[in-house]
């Protein structure tokens, strides 16, 4: 075979081979609830009732009532519609895709600690887990159900059993402001949808605290959030973190919120060691 076209069999092969391992990471074999409890499943429901009704409005006027209704009765069902259906997509397979991305994105070796803050039913710590055959993936949270349907530290272990990964996975029970860990003990911290629950500033402040002071020099820091990610970057960028990026998701991750919130925070600690919102002396 010619050298040229090796080397283009080779590449397809290795993207064959990247997609497939992209598509077994972003499979779940567990069970992983819905994320904002059955609170959220409600308010949907009632969402998805009205745009029901708008839609069916729209379509009665274009049949026989005032035409002058009708484009904004469709428009308005068709943008209420889009509400539950992405909801519905990004909890149950959008998170799962876009995550399985983020985290082959990083190159992990393998032999890395890694930490999720709010781990939940552990939907991104399973990932860890199978991308950490040397290392151990940790995940803390306060199992409250309010924030996801099924949350409990019994069904987070049942997932990480059912994903073949419990040996190399960790759960604690505790609150993200306050972590039991000791300082510079992470190669990387993650969190996904977790931080805005806590209700106040101050709080989530020291959650970001926390998460920068658990990781090593060198260490990177991933959060995917839907509201306030705004002042993360404020708040990492005060603690000296290195290279704060924030940008939007797409589709796949925008909870029905039609992009206007949704982003990932991304950050590095400082190799020297920098990085704390503790002032120095
Ligand atoms: C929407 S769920 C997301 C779970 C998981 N990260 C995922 O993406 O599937 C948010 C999680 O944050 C947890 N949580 C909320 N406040 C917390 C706190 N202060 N400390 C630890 N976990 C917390 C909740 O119990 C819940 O499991």
């Amino acid at each position: 075979m010619e050298r040229n076209a090796r080397i283009t069999l080779l590449a397809r092969m290795n993207s064959q081979r990247q997609k497939a391992s992209l598509a077994a990471l972003a499979t779940p074999h567990g069970r992983y609830g819905i994320d904002g409890g059955w609170n959220a499943v409600a308010q949907l429901v009632g969402v998805a009732a009205a745009a029901l009704l708008l839609l069916f409005l729209a379509f009665r006027n274009l049949r026989s009532g005032p035409m002058l209704l009708f484009l904004p009765e469709l428009l308005g069902g068709l943008a209420l519609l889009q509400v539950p259906l992405n909801f519905f997509y990004s909890t149950l397979r959008g998170k799962f895709v876009v995550w399985a991305e983020l985290l082959e994105g990083l190159s992990l070796r393998g032999d890395e600690r890694v930490l999720e803050l709010g781990c939940g039913r552990g939907a991104i710590l399973a990932m860890l887990g199978k991308l950490l055959p040397e290392g151990r993936a940790v995940g803390i949270d306060l199992w409250r159900t309010e924030d996801q349907s099924g949350n409990s530290l019994e069904s987070a272990r049942a997932n990480l059993e059912a994903e073949g990964v419990a040996d190399r996975c960790e759960l604690h029970t505790g609150d993200m402001r306050t972590l039991p860990f000791p300082d510079a003990s992470f190669d990387l911290v993650v969190s996904s949808l977790a931080i805005h629950n806590i209700p106040e500033a101050k709080g989530r402040k020291q959650a970001l605290e926390e998460a920068v002071r658990v990781l090593k020099p060198g260490g990177r820091l991933l959060i995917a959030d839907l509201f306030r990610t705004e002042e993360y970057v404020a708040w990492l960028r005060e603690a000296n973190m290195a290279g704060v990026i924030r940008r939007p998701f797409d589709w796949r991750f925008w909870y029905g919120v039609l992009r206007v919130t949704p982003r990932l925070v991304t950050a590095e600690k400082p190799k020297d060691g920098q990085g704390s919102m503790v002032p120095q002396n």
